[in-house]
């Protein structure tokens, strides 16, 4: 069989009004380097979970009160609109306290909402989504589970991803502060670090909204293209 290309990732023009973030987090924010290590060589183990995780810990009890504005929805709902999200299941990683639950319950049949920090959770502001404390380097999810993988702020997990991830799934990375954020990656960095993992070829869409970027992946060749099983990597 003929190879296909890859697909591309295209940029969309915004259609909500763009802010800058008035909370520049520094390009030398501890978490930047975090991001792309986890991304691009796999560096997550034991003692980095436990630090991760004791971060957030201490973030969670100001997390909602300190994060939560509508605003900051606006380039998730970008993302579902304008990227053609939709399914029954979807998986939410590094969920924190829930500040995006709401909208994801109203669109789709079933949340599940999974952080690493415990403290998140319990200050978890939904009553919609089933809450799981659990790593996403390692999900308790058999393969194929999410229609649609959520990821706001959060690390990038490539192989995870791509195990967890229905076939003909919807991937959607969302940076609530674009580059400001401190866990960031771009869109051409999210398709980078999936295919360096054996992932594959991902494309798809991008834009930005409010203070916030965006984009919504697929797998570039389905299961009838390559004849590859469902589920199976
Ligand atoms: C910057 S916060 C974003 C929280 C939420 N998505 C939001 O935008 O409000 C990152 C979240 O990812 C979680 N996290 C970090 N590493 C994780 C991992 N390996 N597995 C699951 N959650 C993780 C943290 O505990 C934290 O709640």
């Amino acid at each position: 069989m003929a190879s296909l290309p890859p697909v591309p990732v295209i940029h969309l023009d915004p259609v909500h009004p763009l802010r800058v973030s008035e909370r520049y987090s520094g390009a030398d924010h501890p978490m930047r380097e975090v991001t792309r290590a986890v991304a691009f060589e796999g560096a997550w183990d034991t003692a980095r979970s436990r630090d991760v995780r004791g971060i957030f810990d201490g973030l969670a009890p100001d997390w909602t009160e300190t994060r939560y504005s509508p605003e900051r929805l606006l380039p998730l709902i970008d993302a579902l609109d304008r990227g053609g999200v939709d399914g029954r299941t979807v998986i939410e990683l590094g969920a924190g306290t829930c500040l995006m639950s709401a909208e994801l319950s109203s669109r789709f049949d079933r949340v599940v909402a999974v952080d690493l920090s415990l403290e998140m959770l319990r200050n978890a502001v939904t009553a919609d989504a089933p809450l799981v404390n659990a790593d996403a380097a390692l999900l308790p999810f058999p393969a194929g589970t999410a229609d649609v993988l959520v990821l706001m702020n959060m690390l990038l997990f490539p192989a995870e991803v791509d195990r967890c991830l229905a076939r003909q799934g919807a991937l959607v990375w969302v940076s609530s502060r674009a580059e400001d954020t401190p866990i960031h990656l771009a869109a051409g960095d999210v398709v980078t670090a999936l295919a360096a993992a054996g992932a594959g070829d991902w494309g798809g869409t991008a834009s930005r909204a409010g203070e916030g970027s965006w984009c919504v992946l697929r797998r570039s060749r389905t299961d009838t293209e390559t004849g590859r099983q469902a589920g199976n990597g």
